[in-house]
């Protein structure tokens, strides 16, 4: 059962392998109560990050259940105890959206410390506006570091990116990344406190768990240089949202580049008002190519699984 909308080559290839497939293909999520009564007897789910995957769902499906494989790198959405007492494998999708999440990255950071879409937001007004030496200045890159928190395939990639312009790296991870790839990229390992103490640009890579939720809270925020900038692209609950907007209005950081957000789709109001804050509805990996990447390795999975061979990549 594939309980949301994706790509057509991930279904296509789960029934060109001869399996009967339930496909949800509405762009809004499936009520819950029907997914509760469709998902009976299903073998394999596959699932988007917007879907609760609990013991209630994987009861509901039934004691065949096999394989839930989620079409995300972020697997927060999914109780992996209850999966594992079911002898449920999930799996995810690493690897093939890394370098849309690492582009995207970029980019909100070009876009908050150049002020783009303020500058946007001015032209598309209609206000007058002419050009001036000291109109709408940002902060050049060139020279400053970048703080990366998850030094995963995303991380590692965003600072090869970041490196081409011209900064020097910064990374704390829970393991050291490879001593070559560490020396390529000048990449020093520190602590949080000294990444946040120490960069200009703070960038969020970690995986969202019961440790890194609030991750960057009031203290946090507090120790960063004052014109930081912090950007996320991981999940919304790793910063404590309000202490981000109160950390900004006292002006205690410069400015933060947001793809992801504590209650998503809301945004906190104290947000959205604001000139430095660049504002993103969670594009990470959100490019032709990569969904479609990300469908079929989903359905890859689901059918190893399925047929009792080990999954391509499984999640832990
Ligand atoms: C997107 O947010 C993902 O986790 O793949």
């Amino acid at each position: 059962m594939v309980t949301g909308r994706i790509p057509e080559p991930g279904v296509e290839l789960l029934r060109a392998a001869g399996h009967d497939v339930d496909a949800w293909i509405e762009d809004d999520p499936m009520p819950r109560d029907e997914l509760l009564r469709r998902v009976v007897g299903a073998d394999a789910l596959v699932t988007l990050l917007t879907e609760r995957v609990d013991a209630e769902l994987l009861d509901a499906a039934g004691p065949q259940l096999r394989a839930v494989c989620n079409v995300a790198v972020g697997h927060d959405n999914i109780d992996l105890a209850a999966c594992r007492e079911r002898a449920v494998t999930a799996t995810n999708t690493p690897g093939v959206l890394t370098d849309a999440t690492a582009d995207l990255a970029m980019a909100l950071i070009l876009m908050v410390t150049r002020r783009l879409g303020e500058g946007e937001r001015l032209v598309r007004s209609g206000e007058p506006w002419r050009w001036g030496m000291s109109m709408m200045l940002g902060t050049g890159l060139q020279g400053r570091r970048l703080g990366v928190v998850g030094m995963g395939q995303i991380g590692t990639a965003l600072a090869r990116r970041a490196q081409a312009f011209g900064m020097s790296v910064a990374y704390t991870n829970r393991r050291r990344v490879d001593p070559a790839v560490a020396a390529e990229l000048g990449a020093a390992h520190v602590s949080l406190d000294e990444l946040l103490a120490t960069s200009d640009v703070v960038s969020l890579h970690c995986p969202l768990t019961p440790e890194t939720r609030h991750l960057i809270g009031e203290a946090e925020l507090a120790t960063m240089r004052p014109g930081a900038f912090l950007v996320n692209t991981a999940r919304g609950a790793v910063v404590d949202e309000a202490a981000l907007v109160t950390a900004l209005e006292a002006g205690r950081i410069a400015g933060a580049g947001l793809d992801v957000f504590e209650h998503e789709p809301q945004v906190h109001e104290g947000l959205l008002g604001r000139d430095d804050v660049v504002l993103i509805p969670h594009l990470g990996s959100a490019t032709e190519e990569t969904r479609a990447a990300m469908a079929v390795l989903a359905a890859r999975n689901a059918l190893a699984l399925v047929t009792g061979e080990t999954a391509l990549t499984p999640i832990g």
